[in-house]
């Protein structure tokens, strides 16, 4: 039942990984021939063999708790988008792995509800230290598999690091209210019991943070929970699934109440129709989303639903233009525009349009792409070569409908996924703003009254994050009340992005129902029950009726 996959710090610690990574990671654009024969020697057969030892990838199965021999469906590569080459081959398990998964978790899940929620909280503390002292490695293999800028990948642990602390916090505070009973000699609380089992399944974009603000809460709300992280960086959910599961060893608690299964969509969905799985957490597209939600609502699970964006910025006259085109430049080209809450749409008020787009272009010149390990860089790579065509199919559509590249709209030569990020003027009514497209593109338009700026704001199907750069407190109290912006998350004069994790986190409409992470998404999961208990000796009916 042990994950024995080397810690990170080992990994990267040991000469040869460390040399694999560090040339894979480095953008063989700017490298020359040698580097690449290097790395091409470094990806032979002779070579994997090494690092699958070290990795001990072919036991990453025993994060279906030691059900190997029945679970490896087939191998699937880790590609480093910074170069597109195969860092090694990590073993995927089929559908089989989750039933056979939840039976096992099944029964640890009584031993981990019937624990104290303070001891819960001090075992969901001991996983923050674990992160703390793993926190550049970890960020390392978010670096390496998505391409993510080292900073942000930090960033990432970090908020990993952050909804723990909540957690523990949190630990010594939940419960229920007690409400006055209408009948003599009763007592009415609401009690919060666990649910019993959360599934979680992550996107790529972020391979550990979305997994923690799930999992600290889930377990310090005494439930087990079983995850399946994107196909695509199977090594973030190794890694962080080897730091939780050591700190659970340590505390003495079964490791099984955080298992982890490495697989692609009949995983998921075979998570999705268990009905061992009380309640499925979702991140990642709405058509996904959709699928997701009727099996798991079909059989009347719970769901949590994080999906797709179509977030806008509204700039006013009267905005700090420098404080919005700084903001701008993180929201819409940080992560190389992969976060779903990236700033999709610019909404420039007249009386500014000129001066701010003068400002924003002159920002979106002083980009620099490349190595995401690099400090200096801003922009890595995106996620595949699948993303650099969906930058350009997009880009090709939006010029199709009547807009103008004003910059941008270049691939990078190389074998890396590098593209320069890209702002094209446009109508916000034209159909290629209306979806989101996972790449750094901003289009941009203009309106008059902020009226018009939130009835085009909200005029999308999306309804994740939006945020207003006004002085006016006036605006402010427009925006954030009842006919102001329809989105879960609003904001003012910061990005759409990057939100913190003590606010609850979750969109609208398309963008998909519950809330994850701050305020009091713990609820979600906890099963609540209304208790009403008669001291009296005598029985009393509610609403005076006499039976
Ligand atoms: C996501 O892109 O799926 O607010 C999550 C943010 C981050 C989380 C993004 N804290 O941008």
């Amino acid at each position: 039942m042990q994950l024995t996959i080397p810690s990170c710090n080992q990994l990267f610690h040991h000469p040869k990984i460390s040399l694999i990574c560090h040339l894979q990671i480095a953008n063989s654009r700017f490298l020359g021939f040698w580097v690449r024969l290097l790395s091409w020697f470094l990806g032979t057969p002779f070579f994997k063999k090494a690092m699958f030892k070290k990795f001990r990838l072919t036991e990453a199965t025993a994060v279906y708790n030691g059900l190997r021999e029945a679970c490896t469906k087939r191998f699937s590569p880790v590609v480093n988008p910074s170069n597109n080459a195969v860092v090694c081959q990590v073993p995927f398990a089929g559908a089989n792995a989750v039933w056979k998964t939840l039976s096992i978790m099944e029964r640890s899940k009584k031993h981990w509800a019937s624990v104290p929620a303070p001891k819960r909280g001090a075992v969901v503390g001991r996983i923050r230290d674990s992160l703390k002292i793993h926190k550049q490695d970890l960020a390392s293999i978010i670096t390496l598999e998505t391409g993510k800028i080292y900073s942000e990948a930090l960033g990432e642990v970090q908020e990993f690091i952050d909804v723990c602390d909540y957690a523990v916090g949190l630990s010594r505070q939940i419960g229920g209210a007690v409400f006055p009973s209408e009948r003599t000699g009763h007592f009415m609380m609401e009690m919060y019991n666990p649910l019993g089992i959360v599934g979680v399944i992550s996107a790529f974009n972020f391979p550990m943070a979305v997994y923690g603000w799930n999992c600290a809460l889930a377990l310090m709300c005494g439930n087990a929970v079983l995850w399946k992280g994107s196909p695509t960086t199977p090594l973030s959910s190794i890694a962080v699934t080897n730091v939780v599961q050591e700190a659970l060893r340590e505390m003495d608690m079964p490791v099984d109440i955080c298992s982890m299964i490495l697989g692609d969509a009949d995983v998921g969905m075979a998570m999705a129709e268990d009905r061992r799985v009380d309640l499925l957490s979702f991140t990642g597209s709405t058509h996904v989303g959709k699928k997701v939600s009727s099996v798991v609502h079909g059989r009347f699970g719970k769901c949590i639903l994080e999906l797709g964006g179509n977030n806008a910025v509204i700039v006013m006259d009267d905005a700090d233009l420098d404080l919005a085109a700084d903001s701008l430049l993180f929201a819409a080209v940080g992560t190389a525009g992969q976060r779903c809450t990236t700033t999709r749409r610019l909404l420039l008020q007249d009386g500014i349009y000129d001066q701010m787009m003068e400002k924003l272009v002159a920002k979106y010149k002083s980009i620099r792409i490349g190595d995401p390990f690099d400090a200096h860089v801003q922009c890595g790579p995106v996620i595949s070569r699948a993303a650099v065509k969906a930058y350009q199919s997009t880009i090709g559509e939006a010029i199709s409908q009547g807009g103008r590249v004003v910059y941008g709209n270049e691939v990078l030569d190389g074998p890396g996924n590098f593209v320069r990020p890209t702002i094209v003027e446009i109508s916000h009514s034209a159909s290629v703003v209306q979806k989101e497209t996972f790449a750094p593109i901003l289009f941009v338009s203009r309106f008059s009254t902020l009226e018009d700026a939130i009835a085009i704001n909200n005029s999308v199907r999306q309804g994740l994050s939006s945020s207003l750069f006004t002085a006016s407190l006036g605006n402010v109290f427009k925006w954030t009340g009842p006919h102001g912006s329809d989105c879960g998350i609003v904001n003012v004069n910061i990005p759409t992005n990057g939100a913190e994790i003590g606010g609850a986190f979750g969109g609208e409409k398309e963008s998909g129902c519950g809330r994850e992470s701050g305020s009091d998404s713990w609820k979600q999961y906890m099963r609540r029950q209304t208790c009403t208990i008669n001291h009296s000796g005598q029985i009393e009916l509610a609403q005076n009726i006499t039976f």
